[in-house]
């Protein structure tokens, strides 16, 4: 154990995962308006209602926020990386093209958060290097939306624990389970059929089968490829393969590109970029009851599965 070393405790703090919010006041004096990330907030009391956060004694905003009538605690959501970011730089108009609204002392209040503390300033306490500030809530609004987390230096999100689910799915009688249900192959293939289902509408209206997606979409990166590289490199059967080319070549969008091997044509390229754009628009709208955040860790496991 190290107890000295302030950048061994900083990291060792960091496995406390907490929130994160971004504090704003507003100058008495002059009316300037101040805000940086915080994530020191916590609970203090319920009656009388109080919380607290410390701020580094250096922070440019303090002489503002020890003027200041009151101060505001906005509560980040998931969707507010870039507002914890911009926030965590000193000084500077932080406020400059972005919406908010006064709050109580004028502090300002952000859109977009998970909730809002309005506090009046109650007493300032020592705290070394920080002065822990103690707030009584006046007003607060708590909103249908997931809180930012950070933990380990990093930004995250919260996921409900996944064991959590796994049991109670445990607690199904095994008569309403399909033997293979706990299992991730038999899962992922169920996903991609769903959402092949869903995105094939848009296939149709282009004319192109999944397999012709795959090569054409095979191609896009390795042309001059032969047959049996597109059938490995897209998953098909080498019959499915020749069937898929053979359409395509049909249709003047694949063509022979020297040493054996095919190319996109000027049509078929353009097709493909019209079926990417097919596919951007189908994980938009076709995805709306899953939630992007989760989406973007699913692929991303997904690439480290198959990378
Ligand atoms: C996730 C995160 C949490 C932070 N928490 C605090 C905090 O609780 N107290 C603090 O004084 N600074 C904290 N900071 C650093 C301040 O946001 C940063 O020093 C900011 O530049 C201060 O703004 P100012 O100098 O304009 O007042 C945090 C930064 C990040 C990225």
């Amino acid at each position: 154990m190290d107890d000295t070393d302030p950048r061994a405790l900083r990291r060792t703090l960091g496995q406390f995962a907490t929130g994160v919010t971004v504090i704003t006041a507003m100058d008495p004096q002059d009316g300037t308006v101040v805000g940086m990330t915080a994530n020191s907030f916590s609970s203090v009391s319920l009656d009388p209602p109080l919380i607290l956060w410390s701020i580094v004694r250096e922070a440019k905003s303090l002489p503002v926020f020890m003027r200041a009538t009151h101060f505001a605690v906005n509560v980040l959501s998931k969707e507010q990386l870039d507002q914890s970011n911009r926030f965590a730089r000193p000084g500077a108009d932080k406020f400059e093209d972005i919406e908010w609204s006064s709050g109580l002392g004028g502090a300002p209040v952000l859109p977009g958060t998970a909730a809002v503390f309005e506090c009046a300033r109650h007493v300032e306490h020592d705290g070394g290097d920080h002065l822990i500030m103690i707030g009584r809530v006046e007003r607060f609004a708590r909103y249908d939306r997931e809180g930012l987390v950070f933990a380990r230096g990093r930004y995250g999100v919260t996921a409900e624990h996944p064991l959590v689910d796994e049991q109670a799915t445990a607690a199904t009688p095994p008569g309403e389970r399909h033997p293979y249900d706990d299992f991730l192959i038999p899962l992922l293939h169920r996903a991609y059929s769903t959402l092949f289902e869903a995105f094939s509408t848009h296939l149709d209206r282009e004319g192109i089968t999944g397999p012709e997606m795959r090569v054409l979409a095979y191609l896009s990166l390795r042309s001059g490829a032969d047959r049996e590289q597109i059938s490995r490199g897209s998953y098909l059967g080498s019959q499915t393969t020749d069937e898929a080319i053979d359409r395509l070549a049909g249709q003047g969008l694949v063509a022979p590109g020297g040493d054996g091997g095919l190319r996109l044509t000027e049509a078929g390229a353009s097709r493909f970029k019209t079926l990417i754009e097919h596919a951007e628009r189908f994980e938009i709208e076709g995805l709306t009851e899953v939630d992007a955040v989760d989406v973007a860790t699913l692929k991303r496991l997904l690439r480290r599965l198959t990378s």
